[in-house]
């Protein structure tokens, strides 16, 4: 059963690119609307991997492609997010039990955050898929992030003791960057763990064509007006670390 994997930045995706091409010399890389999809097997597990780019958009279109023209049959985003939950630390793992498009609004015509004609504005993320994700993500911080990551750099961005979190996460083509933004996204989504700019879109059209999906989000920035300093030098030092290491555990306990 093939698994789709989408990141919206290069180095969320490189890791597992050259892991699959350096372990699997039967691979290939197909490229279709400007996306490079590279097939093959990873970890013992037929996937197929892209780098997605960002926002809603471009991870519906890969998300698309990813089923109609590849045939996968589950679909995993992995990236960063910003933390909104009162307990969501930069370094934590986020995985989604639920994910909602924060920016959506349809009124008068349906209901805030709805999305149209499907009657809902939450999407469940596959309860099976979401399990392992977690037990992965679990083994990874309490066994390989202290020999991946070396200590200094994790103290420099205040990683001590990383937390994984299972909630809300919402999507929205912007990047969130102010105080204000988070107390009034908390007020409006109670609940609500973390955002990045994809993860919902993704859900409504897997909703849409059937195919169980799940999401794993490292906490780079608490989406406040440190935000965009954190943001590139976290991915580089440290989230490239998380998204290979989690997806490794995770594909090694399918096979
Ligand atoms: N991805 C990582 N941090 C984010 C933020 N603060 N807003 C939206 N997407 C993000």
């Amino acid at each position: 059963m093939t698994l789709g994997i989408l990141a919206a930045i290069h180095d969320e995706v490189d890791g597992l690119v050259a892991a699959m091409h350096h372990r699997d010399s039967r691979a290939t890389v197909q490229t279709i609307g400007m996306r490079e999809y590279h097939v093959g097997q990873l970890h013992g597990q037929p996937c197929v991997l892209v780098l997605a780019r960002m926002g809603k958009v471009a991870a519906s279109a890969t998300t698309v492609t990813l089923i109609r023209e590849f045939g996968v049959k589950e679909i995993v985003f992995t990236g960063l997010a910003g933390g909104i939950g009162p307990d969501t630390h930069v370094g934590d793992v986020v995985i989604a039990d639920r994910t909602i498009q924060h920016d959506l609004d349809a009124r008068p015509f349906f209901g805030r955050h709805e999305v149209p004609l499907l009657e809902r504005a939450e999407f469940p993320a596959d309860p099976a898929l979401t399990r392992e994700l977690e037990t992965a993500a679990a083994g990874f911080l309490r066994l390989d992030l202290p020999t991946e990551v070396p200590r200094p750099v994790l103290e420099r961005f205040g990683v001590a003791s990383p937390s994984l979190h299972r909630g809300m996460i919402a999507s929205g083509d912007q990047f969130i960057g102010s105080p204000d933004a988070v107390a009034e996204l908390r007020e409006r989504l109670p609940g609500l763990l973390a955002v990045e700019m994809e993860g919902a879109a993704v859900a409504q059209v897997c909703h849409e064509f059937g195919v169980p999906y799940a999401v794993m989000r490292t906490v780079s920035d608490r989406a406040d007006d440190t935000a965009h300093v954190d943001f590139p030098a976290f991915l580089k030092d440290v989230a490239s670390h998380y998204s290979s290491g989690i997806l490794r555990r995770f594909l090694a306990a399918r096979a």
